[in-house]
C-alpha cells in the first residue's frame, strides 16, 4: 500500500530528537509567526532539551510565535506537576522568550465540554498550527485519542484506555491519583495542521509504528490517520523501526 509519510529511520534515540528539534528550529527560523502545536511524554524529553540549546546557540526568537499544548489530563491544575502544561512551562516555555499570553493549553481542573469547544476555537482562530508535534502511544494513540477515536474528531473529553493508563503510571509518583481523563485535540484537529512531525524511539513503539505505516487505515490504530496527511514526517530511532521490512 502506497502512504505518504515520509519515514525517517535514524539510528539512536538522540538522532531522531534532535531531528525532531531541528525541524521546529527551522521552522521558527522561516516563519517567526509559527503557530507551533507542542507533545508531551518521555519521547519528548530530549527534543525541548535540544530545542532550548539550540535557541540559546543560535539566538533563535519565538517573540512572534503562538504555542498550543495537544492535550491534558482532566483534573490537574496547570501548577500540578504531572499536568502537561507544567510539563511544557518547565521543559521549553521557561526557558525561551515566547510570551506567556500566547501560550495555549486546556486547563485541566476546570475542564468540561465547553473547554474543550473553546480551546477548538482558540486553534481555529489562530491556526492552521504550522507544525505539530506527536508522540504515538503503545496502543498508537496520537494526543489521547484512543483506538475507536472518530478520525474527524475535535477537543473534546476522553477516557483514557487502560493501555495508555499503564504507560503513564510512570509519570505518577506511588502516592498520588493518576487521572484517568483526558481533554484532547481531536484527531480531527490534528490533522488540519501543516505539518505533523512523529517522533517514535524504542521497542515498546515498534508495533505502533508498523500499524501505522504498512496497515491500512483503521480506527483501531489511530495514528493511521496520518496516512490521508499530505505533509508528515516520522522519525524513528533503530528500534521505534525494527519491524519495518
Ligand atoms: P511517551 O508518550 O513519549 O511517554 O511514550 C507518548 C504518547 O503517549 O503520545
Amino acid at each position: 500500500m502506497g502512504t505518504r509519510l515520509r519515514i525517517h529511520k535514524l539510528t539512536t534515540k538522540k538522532q531522531a530528537s534532535d531531528a525532531c528539534a531541528y525541524l521546529v528550529c527551522k521552522q521558527i527560523i522561516d516563519k517567526p509567526s509559527s503557530v507551533l502545536g507542542f507533545a508531551t511524554g518521555g519521547t519528548m524529553e530530549p527534543v525541548y532539551k535540544s530545542l532550548v540549546a539550540e535557541y540559546k546557540q543560535r539566538k533563535l526568537s519565538f517573540a512572534e510565535s503562538v504555542a498550543f499544548s495537544l492535550d491534558e489530563y482532566v483534573g490537574l491544575a496547570p501548577e500540578h506537576p504531572q499536568s502537561f502544561a507544567y510539563y511544557l512551562q518547565k521543559r521549553l516555555y521557561q526557558h525561551i522568550d515566547i510570551p506567556k499570553q500566547s501560550i495555549y493549553f486546556p486547563k485541566g481542573d476546570i475542564a468540561t465540554d465547553d473547554i474543550a469547544q473553546q480551546y477548538q476555537q482558540n486553534l481555529d482562530k489562530y491556526g492552521p498550527i504550522d507544525i505539530q508535534l506527536l508522540g504515538i502511544g503503545v496502543n498508537a494513540h496520537i494526543a489521547f485519542n484512543e483506538p475507536g477515536s472518530d478520525f474527524n474528531s475535535l477537543c473534546r473529553l476522553v477516557q483514557l484506555s487502560t493501555s495508555t493508563l499503564t504507560s503513564n503510571a510512570k509519570y505518577f509518583e506511588s502516592n498520588t491519583m493518576q487521572a484517568s481523563k483526558g481533554i484532547t485535540m481531536g484527531i480531527g484537529s490534528i490533522l488540519k495542521a501543516k505539518h505533523i512531525v512523529l517522533l517514535a524511539v524504542g521497542q515498546s513503539k515498534a508495533e505502533a509504528i508498523r500499524d501505522m505505516i504498512c496497515n491500512e487505515q483503521s480506527l483501531s490504530c489511530p495514528a493511521s490517520a496520518l496516512q490521508s496527511h499530505p505533509n508528515v514526517d516520522v522519525l524513528l530511532d533503530k528500534d521505534a523501526a525494527s519491524l519495518l521490512s
